[in-house]
């Protein structure tokens, strides 16, 4: 493969279109924020350098980067004033001008676009000056027009805004994916003018500069035109939603975990998930979640952030669990709250069974050993412990720092030991 030495992501923007104080490339997908999933497709290139373009919102963007996406390769360019795509990459310029190469630009708005796509468009750059790449879309909303001559050939990009009637009813979109090289950029970029609908530096003009110039540009084109859904508005995000949520769900399965109804299950990036694992419908995992092999999930759960299930863990009907570590074989089937609990081997929570983790200001830590039995209906107030093999009766009030020994019964509210029959 050929790498790119430099990938650019635009991420200043503040995305007024998406009517929320959040910075756009901070809205999540599927768990993990747009920029996350664009600087996975940086990494697909395997560059030397990647330069963040940051501007609105710009401590709260570098904060996301450097806590969860930190890489030694990645620098950040400070857009003070959003002046357009073209203005973004020549202040990214400072980063890396004069180390020639190639340059791949991608916008922190387009999370679907594919590591094969990207790969394809550097590829280009053997026989060609520059590329870009192309949609055929069937409803091209706002994006930018692909002008070609009579033969074929690349002409320039057209805004949706600046175009005339004629040029808006073009179904080849520019889907805001280029390779250019460095030495193109820093000389074109600074010959930009503001000289359209928007008053801002088009990147694209560039592209036009170069083929009005003479030398060739390739596009290549997507070959699913589904993956260039930019997020621009809230409706957008939902619907690269679905598209992500799909990807996640086809890997898993991929990896053996049988997904019953794709179409109602919710599993967020960054979930594992063992072989013979089975999800049932309606099922919502979300956050670092570890499930081993052979579990069974759902219907109706919610697996929250921080959840372990060992192997041939069961968690069913309108549970819910957060920050729940499950022993292997271990059983929760039925309307269930299980938040901040250690639960060992093969232990059995009886239905209804409610871990109370939260006093109003703090939350507090229990555990159950293995094989322990939890009644039905059982109320474990946090911080309390049930001992291994030991069993709480139907409806049982476990009390804040209550411990029941391993093997004894307790019932009743608040619970007390079961006196031993003689
Ligand atoms: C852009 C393209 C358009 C293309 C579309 C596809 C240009 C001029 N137009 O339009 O042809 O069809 O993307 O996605 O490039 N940004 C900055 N600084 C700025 C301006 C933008 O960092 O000064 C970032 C934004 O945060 C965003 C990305 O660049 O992540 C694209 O900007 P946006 O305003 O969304 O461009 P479009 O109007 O969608
Ligand atoms: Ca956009």
């Amino acid at each position: 493969m050929q790498s790119a030495g430099t990938v650019v992501v635009l991420a200043a923007g503040q995305g007024t279109r998406m009517r929320s104080a959040l910075p756009k490339v901070l809205h999540e997908v599927c768990g993990r924020p747009l920029l996350g999933w664009v600087l996975d497709q940086a990494r697909a290139l395997d560059p030397e350098r990647i330069v963040v373009v940051t501007g609105h919102a710009e401590a709260a963007v570098r904060e996301y980067v450097e806590q969860f996406e930190s890489d030694p390769r990645i620098t950040f360019a400070h857009q003070s004033v959003q002046y357009g795509t073209g203005h973004a990459v020549e202040v990214a310029l400072a980063n890396f001008r004069g180390v020639g190469g190639s340059c791949v630009v991608l916008y922190g708005d387009m999370p679907l676009v594919r590591a094969e796509s990207l790969v394809r468009l550097v590829g280009q750059l053997k026989a060609a000056r520059a590329a870009a790449t192309t949609a055929i879309v069937d409803q091209p909303r706002g994006f930018g027009r692909i002008l070609r001559s009579d033969d074929g050939a690349f002409r320039g990009i057209v805004e949706e805004r600046d175009a005339s009637p004629k040029q808006r009813s073009i179904r080849e979109v520019n889907v805001g994916v280029y390779a250019f090289l460095v030495e193109d950029l820093e000389l074109l970029l600074p010959e930009l003018e503001r000289n359209n609908a928007q008053g801002e530096l088009y990147l694209t003009d560039v592209l036009t500069r170069i083929a009005e110039r003479g030398d060739t540009i390739a596009t290549v084109e997507l070959e699913d035109p589904s993956d260039a859904i930019g997020i621009n508005t809230l409706a957008h995000l939902a619907e690269a939603r679905t598209a992500i949520q799909m990807r996640i769900l086809e890997q898993h399965l991929e990896n053996g975990v049988k997904i019953i109804d794709p179409a109602t299950t919710y599993i967020d990036h960054g979930v594992t998930i063992g072989a013979g694992t089975e999800i049932l419908p309606c099922t919502v995992i979300r956050g670092d979640v570890v499930i081993g092999e052979r579990c069974e999930v759902g219907p109706f759960t919610h697996l929250r952030a921080g959840t372990r299930l060992a192997d041939g863990a069961e968690i069913g009907n309108f549970c819910e669990a957060k920050k729940a570590v499950v022993g292997p074989g271990t059983k929760a089937k039925h309307l269930t709250y299980l938040g901040d609990v250690t639960i060992g081997a093969k232990a059995n929570i009886g239905a209804g069974t409610i871990v109370a983790n939260y006093d109003g200001t703090h939350k507090h830590l229990t555990t159950i050993g293995d094989r322990a039995f939890v009644g039905s209906g059982s109320v474990l107030i946090a911080p309390c412990a049930v001992g291994d093999d030991a069993l709480t009766g139907g409806g049982a009030v476990v009390t804040r720092n209550a411990s029941i020994p391993p093997g004894e019964a307790w019932v009743g509210v608040p619970a007390r030991p079961l006196p031993k029959k003689r």
